[in-house]
């Protein structure tokens, strides 16, 4: 019998199985094991043809040659930076992915952070929980109101444009992303701006991450990028901590260039509880949690077992993110 490693219990696991062990497909699952373990387990059980991973799991040349005797993989996320591609491709291995079914979600979790950083939210629960509640204050809590926002979004994919909808829908505020080739007619249901650059760093006072991490956006976010916004921003990442400087968008929120910060994704992950930045009330961090919720999960998993039951099926992978 074909079968499909998973290696972490995904909500609606029980579900594919059942459907896949109607198709002559056994998928398994092996909790908490090692990269090194799960080769290991790959190449002791011949059966095992195509494996789920996880972000966690460095895919490196290395790697992806151990496992090069497998006819898929599908990695349980939307991004594959863990993954090398061009050694996948090399291999003609193809490498599954999750786009769409978690865009709602994690558009869901920048707008908490949106709300969060313009309310002050981490500064007025800390208070409370502190006991430092002793009165009503006319000024301590006031933060930018989201009305006033201009929303630059770098990564105007699935999940920018998602966010930048709730935003304009919620708010009715204008939306800048940086002109591309790319955005040649398109055609949304809500206004945007494919700024100039010039144009994009003057208007824009909130910035929220949406790109994949790649070399080009390694690092991105840095001292000589901040300087470049005209205006105090507030800055919010939810797609990879390597996009963002940590030690810079500290130095940038002492000296009053970013007014606040909003970030699910830290550089290294997870962020150290001891982080200078975590000092700082203007800083909320959440533990990755774009795609957390059971309905996203649970279609992620769907979506990241079909994917590798598809090839051993003799089709096309659904959701692919190579090309060979
Ligand atoms: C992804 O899918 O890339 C998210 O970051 C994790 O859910």
């Amino acid at each position: 019998m074909q079968k499909i490693l998973v290696i972490a219990k995904l909500p609606g696991i029980d579900t594919i199985r059942m459907k896949l062990k109607d198709q002559g497909i056994q998928v398994i699952l092996k909790d908490g094991l090692s990269l090194e373990e799960v080769i290991e387990e790959t190449k002791r059980d011949s059966e095992i043809e195509g494996l789920v991973t996880l972000m966690k799991h460095p895919l490196n040349a290395e790697n992806l040659e151990k496992l090069s005797h497998l006819k898929a993989i599908s990695n349980y996320a939307v991004g594959f930076n863990n993954i090398e591609i061009e050694k996948a491709n090399e291999l003609k291995l193809p490498i599954g992915h999750t786009p769409d079914v978690l865009s709602d979600a994690t558009a869901d979790v920048a707008l908490t952070l949106t709300l969060m950083a313009c309310r002050k939210v981490r500064l007025a629960q800390e208070d409370v929980l502190q006991g430092l509640w002793k009165e009503f204050q006319v000024s301590r809590y006031n933060g930018v109101d989201p009305r006033d926002l201009k929303i630059g979004i770098i990564g105007f994919g699935r999940i920018g444009q998602n966010f930048a909808r709730k935003c304009y829908r919620l708010w009715n505020v204008p939306i800048y992303t940086l002109k591309r080739a790319s955005l040649e007619g398109l055609d949304l249901d809500f206004p945007f701006h494919a700024a100039s650059e010039e144009e994009f760093f003057k208007n824009v006072n909130l910035l929220s991450i949406h790109c994949p991490l790649t070399d080009k956006t390694k690092n991105m976010v840095d001292r000589n990028f901040i300087s470049k916004f005209e205006n105090p921003f507030i800055f919010i990442n939810t797609a990879r901590g390597g996009i963002h400087n940590e030690e810079d968008l500290h130095t940038a929120l002492k000296e009053g260039k970013i007014l606040e910060v909003g970030l699910d994704v830290t550089n290294p992950e997870p962020m150290d509880k001891g982080a200078d930045i975590l000092k700082d009330q203007r800083v909320t961090v959440l533990p990755h949690i774009g795609s957390a919720t059971i309905r996203t999960r649970t279609e992620m998993c769907h979506m990241a077992i079909q994917n590798v039951a598809d090839v051993l099926l003799g089709n096309p992978m659904s959701h692919q993110a190579n090309s060979f």
